[in-house]
C-alpha cells in the first residue's frame, strides 16, 4: 500500500520521546518535510541531529505549547519553513504536577485548549492543501471507569478532545480536510511514564498489561502506524474515525 505522503509538509507536537518521536520517525520515513517541538532542548536537539545525519528534512525548536504566544509564534515559523502544511499531528499532553481545582485547569490547558488553539492556527494552512488532515492523539483513558491508574481529569480533557475533533470533522469536510483520533491504550517507551511504573509500582504496571488481551503494553510504533494511516492521503475516505490502539482493551464491542 502507498500512503502518499511523500513531499508532504507536516508538523507533529512532542517529537523528542516516545509516541511523538515514533510518528515523526515514521513521517520522515515517508518522505515528509516534519517540524515538530518539546520543551527539553537536549533531547529535541539529539533527535533532530540523529534525523538530520540520515538526509531528513526535519525542524525543531524547544517551545512549551502551554505558553499560547510561544507556540504562535514557533507554529507559524514552522509553516513558513516548510513551505506550507498538509498533516497536523498534536499529540503532546505533560505530566500534571498540581491539586485540586489547579490541577483540572492545568488539565485543560494540556490536553484540551492547546490542541484547540494550534488548530485553529493550522487551520488556514491546510485548507490551502490538497490532502489537509488533522490528527489528535487522544487515549483509551477517555472511556474506562475502571481497572486503569487513570486521573480523573486526563480521561475528561481526552474525552472533551474526541468530542471537539469528531465535531470538526464534520465541519471541515466542505474543505476537504480531513480530522481523525488515536486512542492509545497503556503505551511502554523509553522515558516514558510507564517505564517508570515498571520501577516503582510493579503491580500497577502488571494490572495495566492485563487490560490488554495479549498482556503486555502497546508500543509508540503501534501507534504510530495507525497514526501516519490515518494523517495520509491512503485514508482519504475516512474522517472522524477514533482508532483504539490498546490492544482490545475495552471489551465493548466496537459497532
Ligand atoms: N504513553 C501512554 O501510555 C499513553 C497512553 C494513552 C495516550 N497517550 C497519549 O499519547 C501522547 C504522547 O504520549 P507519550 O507517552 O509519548 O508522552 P511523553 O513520553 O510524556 O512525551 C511527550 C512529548 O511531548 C513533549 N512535551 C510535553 N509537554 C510539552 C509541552 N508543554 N510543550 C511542548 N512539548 C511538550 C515532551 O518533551 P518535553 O517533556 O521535553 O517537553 C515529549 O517530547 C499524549 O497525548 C498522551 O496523552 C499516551
Amino acid at each position: 500500500m502507498q500512503l502518499g505522503l511523500s513531499n508532504s509538509k507536516a508538523i507533529v507536537t512532542g517529537g523528542s520521546r516516545g509516541i511523538g518521536h515514533a510518528i515523526t520517525n515514521t513521517l520522515i520515513q515517508e518522505g515528509v518535510s516534519v517540524a515538530t517541538c518539546a520543551r527539553g532542548k537536549s533531547a529535541l536537539d539529539e533527535a533532530l541531529a540523529q534525523w538530520q545525519e540520515q538526509g531528513a528534512t526535519v525542524t525543531g525548536q524547544s517551545v512549551d505549547v502551554s505558553d499560547p504566544d510561544a507556540y504562535r509564534t514557533w507554529f507559524e515559523s514552522a509553516v513558513e519553513q516548510l513551505g506550507g502544511l498538509d498533516v497536523f499531528v498534536s499529540n503532546v499532553t505533560s505530566m500534571n504536577e498540581y491539586q485540586g481545582e489547579a490541577r483540572w485547569k492545568q488539565a485543560f490547558e494540556a490536553d484540551l485548549l492547546q490542541h484547540v488553539r494550534a488548530t485553529e492556527l493550522a487551520l488556514p494552512h491546510l485548507k490551502k492543501s490538497t490532502s489537509g488532515s488533522i490528527v489528535y492523539i487522544a487515549s483509551i483513558a477517555s472511556i474506562m471507569s475502571a481497572n486503569m491508574p487513570t486521573e480523573t481529569e486526563y480521561g475528561a480533557m481526552k474525552a472533551a478532545l474526541i468530542s471537539y475533533a469528531s465535531q470538526l470533522a464534520h465541519t471541515l469536510g466542505k474543505d476537504n480536510i480531513r480530522v481523525n483520533i488515536v486512542s492509545p491504550g497503556p503505551i511502554y517507551h523509553q522515558n516514558g511514564f510507564w517505564q517508570g511504573i515498571e520501577k516503582h509500582k510493579p503491580d500497577l504496571f502488571k494490572r495495566a498489561q492485563a487490560v490488554s488481551v495479549f498482556n503486555r503494553l502497546g508500543t509508540s510504533q503501534e501507534v504510530a502506524n495507525a497514526a501516519v494511516f490515518l494523517a495520509s492521503p491512503a485514508a482519504s475516505n475516512i474522517t472522524g474515525a477514533n482508532l483504539r490502539v490498546d490492544g482490545g482493551a475495552i471489551k465493548s464491542v466496537n459497532f
